[in-house]
């Protein structure tokens, strides 16, 4: 596991971003698992950015979302494939065809979480996941519990997590109720994984994460037994780190 501290958010966005270029400037068709949320924006910007220079393209690289929210169609601004075309897709040249986030309107969701595991499944492995971290240690939608699920599944947001992204929508009850997330087996298949921590708030959850028990109560501790982790964390929540 290698931790690395930034003091400022330019200079984690600027190393995020030279890790995920770095790769698919020397793999071009390079299988990215991307994230959404807070955490990632500054560093598809200053991807954009990389890629406005000239110094990468993506139109070779296939990406995988970790999740998104049933019930929102795409065209919805608070889904997650909303979200990947407004922070990143559409100011970069990665193919459409190759851009693939589970559908939160398919009228079955099970059959869909069996198609995209199909699909994750047909480019083998993925070689570099990028993943935030949820206030209760959760990582894309694997909530807290007493036994974790492997592949993609349906999962009932857990209130805090509710709780958490109700900032993103008009009223808390608008926060669906479930959403579609890969699973924590597909997560640590990943070749290389690239967990990004912001904020004071997650400076207690990321130091029990990756110091504390192994346990499915907190599914980000799981990564602590992945050999390739990278771990990126701003200065309040590495506070516990120095
Ligand atoms: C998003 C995801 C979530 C977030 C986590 C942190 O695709 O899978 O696990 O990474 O909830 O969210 P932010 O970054 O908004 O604090």
């Amino acid at each position: 596991m290698n931790i690395l501290t930034f003091p400022t958010d330019a200079e984690l966005n600027e190393a995020g971003a030279g890790i995920i270029t770095g790769l698919v400037q020397t793999k071009p068709n390079a299988v990215l698992g991307l994230a959404t949320g807070s955490t990632p924006i500054g560093i598809y910007k200053e991807m954009i950015r990389t890629f406005r220079k000239n110094m990468v393209s993506y139109k070779q690289a296939t990406t995988f979302n970790l999740d998104e929210y049933v019930g929102l169609p795409a065209s919805d601004p608070q889904s997650y494939a909303y979200y990947m075309k407004e922070h990143l897709f559409d100011h970069i040249d990665a193919s459409p065809e190759r851009t693939h986030i589970p559908s939160g309107t398919a009228a079955d969701p099970e059959a869909e979480c069996k198609r995209y595991d199909a699909l994750l499944e047909s480019y083998g492995q993925i070689d570099l996941q990028l993943l935030g971290l949820g206030h209760n240690g959760h990582i894309g939608f694997n909530e807290p519990d007493h036994s974790l699920i492997r592949g993609t599944h349906v999962v009932k947001l857990s209130d805090q997590t509710r709780d958490a992204n109700a900032r993103f929508f008009e009223t808390p009850e608008r926060v669906p109720t479930h959403a579609i997330t890969m699973g924590v087996g597909t997560i640590l298949k990943a070749k290389t994984i690239l967990l990004v921590v912001k904020g004071a708030d997650k400076a207690d959850i990321v130091h029990r994460a990756l110091t504390g028990e192994i346990t499915t109560e907190c599914p980000a501790s799981l990564l602590q037994t992945h050999p390739h982790l990278v771990v990126l964390l701003d200065a309040e929540a590495g506070r516990h780190f120095r």
